[in-house]
């Protein structure tokens, strides 16, 4: 490998929540570790890898020149964007035009809801969810509607097309938002699935915002499908949001952009967000973005997923046959698992924040999946030099299972 995915950087003190919150009491951040274990960082969604150089090498270019003034978006902005969607997601026809800064896929996300929907009306999402979808949307006032994924028999997560039809015409929903690949579950869609869904959500009059950030981060070989290009009605019934953030771990420099192909979707979108003034864009993410989306990021990111795909590998392997009692779904993209203990626990008498706490006590620093709609659910992040994953899962064999 060119880069460098197997040092284990010391991020403490270096504005990096991941290591610096644990025992904190803050949020969701796990409890601190016994005496005799370090943490090692299996929660909030960045990695503990160092990005592509070239990020910092846009970076630094830029801060030697000695002025930060006002700004317009630079032509290699939207050149280098263009470029990355034909060449990982084979997007073709798309011009500059329909791309648009947003400050956070998050904040895109909101602001697409809220410019379809009001406080008080209803919206769609698959459970077991994002957790950052849930806070946003209760706290600006939308109902948010459920419909379950279903593992099949092969233990594969799967959309019920059938529920999800039922409930959108039950609560008279007019806006869904799809999260492709899914976090937590780890879905890479296929094709087919995304037709079908799409399918339904038109026979509804239902915009769609899709969450599309981890669509570089596909594991095994998998292909992202981007919403957009499974048919004319889903390429103007979607406004999409990717970012760099996921992908080469920039979430600390906010920077993510919308592809949005139809003028009416994209001037509701715009004159949300031009309203609520907070979508301004940071000259330093940009050039990280330009830095990022340079041919070595083409290759880092092709070697972060082979390291992804190892440690997805090893993680599910090492439950499937020494954790029993504790199921998994092997993701396909993401760098999560997302665990159900209800076997483990009901066989042993334990409750989540018991587990939950025996995995901190010894560093392993996971986090609870309840909040993201998984009753007996912990999500564990493999995004960590593969030592420290199986340290990590050492320690699970030995102390908690
Ligand atoms: C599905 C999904 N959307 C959005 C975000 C947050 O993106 P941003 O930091 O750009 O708001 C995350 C972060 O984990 C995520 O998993």
């Amino acid at each position: 490998m060119k880069y460098d995915f197997t040092s284990i950087l010391d991020r403490h003190g270096k504005d990096a929540i991941a290591v610096d919150a644990i025992g904190s009491g803050e949020g969701m951040a796990p409890g601190a570790p016994k005496e005799g274990f370090d943490a090692i960082p299996m929660w909030v969604a960045d990695m503990n890898f160092p990005t592509v150089p070239t990020v910092q090498e846009a970076i630094i270019e830029r801060v030697q020149h000695p002025a930060f003034g006002y700004f317009s978006l630079p032509d290699a902005y939207f050149s280098s964007i263009i470029r990355w969607q034909e060449t990982r997601n084979h997007v073709t026809g798309l011009t500059r035009e329909c791309i648009g800064y947003e400050n956070g896929v998050l904040g895109g996300v909101i602001a697409a809801v809220s410019s379809f929907a009001t406080p008080g009306d209803a919206v769609l999402l698959h459970s077991p969810t994002y957790i950052g979808f849930t806070g946003c949307l209760t706290n600006n006032g939308f109902k948010i509607i459920h419909s379950p994924l279903v593992k099949d028999e092969n233990g594969i997560w799967r959309m019920d097309y059938a529920d999800m039809d039922a409930k959108l015409k039950a609560n008279h929903i007019h806006v869904a938002v799809f999260c492709s690949p899914h976090n937590p579950c780890g879905r890479v869609w296929e094709r087919w699935e995304i037709e079908k869904a799409m399918e339904i959500y038109k026979a509804n009059d239902c915009i769609v915002i899709s969450d599309e950030i981890w669509s570089d981060l596909t594991l095994d070989g998998h292909q992202h499908i981007p919403t957009q290009s499974v048919s004319e009605d889903a390429r103007h019934r979607t406004l999409a949001f990717y970012a760099p953030s996921k992908t080469f771990n920039l979430a600390g420099l906010v920077g993510s952009y919308h592809i949005v192909y139809d003028s009416y979707l994209r001037d509701r979108l715009q004159s949300k967000s031009s309203k609520a003034v907070y979508n301004e864009t940071n000259v330093l993410s940009v050039h990280a973005l330009i830095g990022a989306y340079r041919a070595e990021g083409y290759q880092w990111v092709d070697e972060l997923r082979q390291v992804l795909s190892e440690n997805v590998r090893f993680a599910c392997e090492t439950i499937w046959s020494q954790f029993e009692g504790i199921e998994v779904s092997r993701p396909q993209g993401t760098y999560m698992l997302f665990l159900d203990c209800e076997k483990w626990c009901l066989a042993h008498g334990k409750t989540m924040d018991e587990l939950l706490k025996a995995g901190w006590d010894v560093g392993v620093g996971w986090q609870d999946g309840r909040p993201f709609h998984g009753t007996w659910s912990i999500r564990v992040n493999l995004a960590l030099p593969f030592s420290r994953v199986e340290e990590a899962f050492r320690r699970l064999k030995e102390y908690v299972f």
